[in-house]
């Protein structure tokens, strides 16, 4: 059986010229050009939950406190590990200084003038710098979005130079970010791997313990003067193992599906936002979902949200855990390495669970 379709994962180029959102709607167009037009289906009209449904907040200060209150946090997370996919964390450790310089840098990086970011316009051959396109296939509608692409994690693969400059603080702000993230990552990682009833630092060997891999897409959505007809990122469920979102906390646009309806986030104060990714998915057995999500866009507000990816080593054979497979609930996934699974959205661009479906173990 033919797992994936590899036969455009050497493509070095993109199949058409790159146009920048950003700069489409500066340029004040009151209608979309064609290609970011979704079909009907995709388009986010009226299959959302109320307003008032949000995903679980956490209180991670509940893991420090008396035994009564952190079962009931490590409960809170295991339900919305299974049940959503996606949670909330505040008191998380990170200084919000921190999350807002983060978010700060980014800005005026996607402020600079168009010529200065065009320097770190990336190819689909890593996909490392600034992008307007997720999917090599000619032809294909795009999200309304931009976006800038950085590995930090294997040491080998992160270049400072291929990092922007600008602003001076930059780096510092950046590396310092990362450095947080990592930690608590690897914090959440050792809770998840226990509420699994594996040992705490399964999931991390799993990844391949220092070994892992960590890069950010960091999203710009510009203003849409039709917000209706397109998404700024289409449907995806997160391929690598687990991601921290920093929202933009003065707009909402990240939705995620619930059965067969849309929940939009509702971004509470200095808190990151968690999902589970295809990789846990697979290692936990389909006891922790990955869950589908998009982003709308918003006529009269941009949004900035920094995706921070926390992956398995990218050659290791990742596989259903032994201890998590039974009789009743044999192993749903075929083994496969991230290099190998990551290239499907890298050509085809987000597709939904369509992945995740084609990995699985046949009956
Ligand atoms: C992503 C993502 C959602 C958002 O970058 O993978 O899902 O709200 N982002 O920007
Ligand atoms: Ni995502």
């Amino acid at each position: 059986m033919k797992l994936l379709d590899t036969k455009n994962c050497c493509i070095q180029e993109w199949p058409e010229p790159i146009v920048r959102v950003q700069s489409l709607a500066e340029s004040g167009v009151p209608v979309i050009p064609e290609r970011y037009v979704k079909p009907p289906s995709e388009r986010p009209v009226l299959d959302c939950i109320a307003d008032e449904v949000n995903i679980p907040i956490i209180d991670l200060s509940g893991l420090y406190g008396e035994d009564e209150v952190r079962k009931e946090t490590l409960n809170q997370i295991s339900v919305a590990c299974k049940e959503w996919g996606f949670f909330q964390i505040v008191n998380h450790g990170v200084k919000p200084e921190l999350m807002h310089e983060a978010r700060e840098v980014w800005r005026q990086f996607f402020y600079l003038p168009f010529d200065q970011k065009q320097v770190y316009a990336n190819s689909p051959k890593t996909y490392e710098g600034y992008g307007s396109r997720l999917g090599t296939q000619k032809g294909a509608i795009l999200d309304w979005n931009d976006y800038f692409y950085l590995h930090y994690l294997p040491q080998s693969l992160k270049d400072h130079n291929k990092w922007p400059t600008v602003p001076v603080s930059f780096r510092d702000v950046m590396e310092e970010y990362n450095v947080e993230l990592v930690k608590l990552s690897g914090r959440l990682m050792k809770i998840l791997s226990t509420n699994l009833g594996l040992g705490e630092e399964y999931l991390q060997n799993a990844f391949g313990g220092e070994n892992i891999g960590v890069c950010m897409r960091v999203n710009f959505y510009p203003k849409c003067p039709q917000p209706d007809l397109t998404l700024g990122l289409s449907s995806h469920s997160d391929p690598g193992g687990m991601t921290l979102l920093l929202p933009d906390h003065s707009v909402s646009g990240l939705q995620v599906r619930k059965g067969d309806k849309w929940v939009t986030v509702q971004p509470a104060p200095d808190a990151f936002i968690v999902n589970i990714g295809d990789q846990i998915q697979v290692l936990s057995n389909a006891i922790y979902k990955s869950i589908e999500h998009r982003a709308i866009v918003n006529p009269v507000k941009e949004r900035i949200s920094i995706a921070f990816f926390y992956n398995p080593k990218s050659d290791l054979l990742l596989e259903p855990a032994r201890e998590l497979v039974t009789l009743d609930q044999p192993a749903q996934y075929l083994p496969m390495t991230f290099d190998e699974y990551r290239v499907y959205i890298r050509t085809r661009g987000p597709q939904g669970k369509s992945q995740m479906e084609s990995l699985k173990s046949p009956r």
